[in-house]
Order: C-alpha cells, then structure tokens, then sequence
C-alpha cells in the first residue's frame, strides 16, 4: 500500500514533468513561427493608410470628393481613361504645371508612363487655393509619393498667371 503510493507519487512528477516540458517545449515552437510569420508577412496597408492630420487630412478629403471618381483611391487611376497620380512626372515635378493641370484641367492626351487616356481632366478651378494646396500637398505625399507639400501661395500666384 505504501509503497503503491510511493510509486504513483513518482510516477506524477515524472509524467508531469514530462507534460510540462512537452508544452514548454510547443510554446517555443509557436511562438517561434508567429515571430517568423510576423517578420515575413508583408504590411500592405502601411503605405495606403498612414496616420494624417491637419492639411493632409483635409487633403485627402478633398480627393474623396473631386478626384477619387478617376483617379481612384489609391492612385492607381483606370487604364486608357484615367492616368496614375503614383510616381507621375506631373505629380512629382514642376510645382506650377501640376497646379495649372488641377485648375486648367487637361485634354490633351498627355502620356504617362508611355500610355495615354481617354478622358478628359475637368478644369477644378471652382475649388480653393487652399484646397487645390491640400489636395496636392496629399497626393504628393501619398500612394507611395514622397515629395515636398504645395503652400497656398504657390497655387495662388499660379492662379493670379492663368487670368
Ligand atoms: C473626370 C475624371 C477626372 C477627375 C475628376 C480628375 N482627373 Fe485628373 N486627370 C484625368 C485625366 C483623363 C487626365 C489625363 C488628361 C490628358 O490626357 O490630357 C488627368 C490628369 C491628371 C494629372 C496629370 C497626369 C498624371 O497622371 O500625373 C494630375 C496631376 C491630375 N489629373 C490630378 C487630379 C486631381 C488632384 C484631381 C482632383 C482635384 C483630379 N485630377 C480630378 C481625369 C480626372
């Protein structure tokens, strides 16, 4: 009797034991694949949905409204109607060129990364110097851009020269 007890006595520490280091053991195991899972599994949404405030919350709003329709939301536009706003010469470049587009709007069939658009680019100068500003200054930064803000005064003096 004694001794019966003794022996399952020993018997639970040994097969605790061994459970313990069995789930010990998994834990690793797991935690290791969610780190490895986590290193490699890409961030898709770092880029699309960074945390924006002030201007740029103002501008992305102001895309949502009046360029969002062609050029889609992550700037990706429509193929053979409506052009890119992703790492565009336009979009990018000259400071003025890109305001009178907003404010012109374009038919031209410009050619962006060798393809041109159906479409045609409403003129937008029924919005704001201050909106034209925001909305460029988001998309500048934006769907990938990285590129400096465009200030008031840029689009009003590109205004004042289009009169
Ligand atoms: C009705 C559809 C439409 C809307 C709305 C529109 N665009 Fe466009 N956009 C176009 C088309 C089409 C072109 C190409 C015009 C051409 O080929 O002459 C263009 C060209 C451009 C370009 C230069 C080309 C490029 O891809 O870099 C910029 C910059 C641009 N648009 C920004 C805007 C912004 C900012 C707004 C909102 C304020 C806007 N667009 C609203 C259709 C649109």
């Amino acid at each position: 009797m004694e001794s019966n007890k003794l022996f399952y006595y020993f018997l639970s520490i040994v097969l605790g034991g061994t459970i313990a280091g069995c789930n010990g053991h998994q834990e690793t195991g797991q935690q290791k694949e969610q780190q490895e899972l986590s290193a490699s599994a890409p961030h898709p949404n770092v880029e699309e949905t960074p945390t924006l405030t002030g201007n740029l919350l103002a501008g992305k709003k102001v895309y949502e409204d009046y360029c969002l329709t062609c050029h889609q939301s992550n700037g990706g536009g429509v193929p053979n109607l409506n052009p890119p706003l992703k790492g565009t010469a336009y979009v990018l470049g000259d400071k003025e060129r890109l305001i009178g587009i907003v404010l012109k709007g374009s038919n031209e069939g410009l050619e962006i990364n060798g393809e041109t658009f159906d479409n045609a680019m409403p003129p937008h100068n029924f919005l704001s110097d201050e909106a034209i500003a925001q909305v460029l200054s988001y998309v500048r930064t934006s769907f990938g851009n990285q590129t400096d803000t465009i200030r008031v005064n840029e689009v009003k003096t590109v205004r004042a020269k289009l009169k």
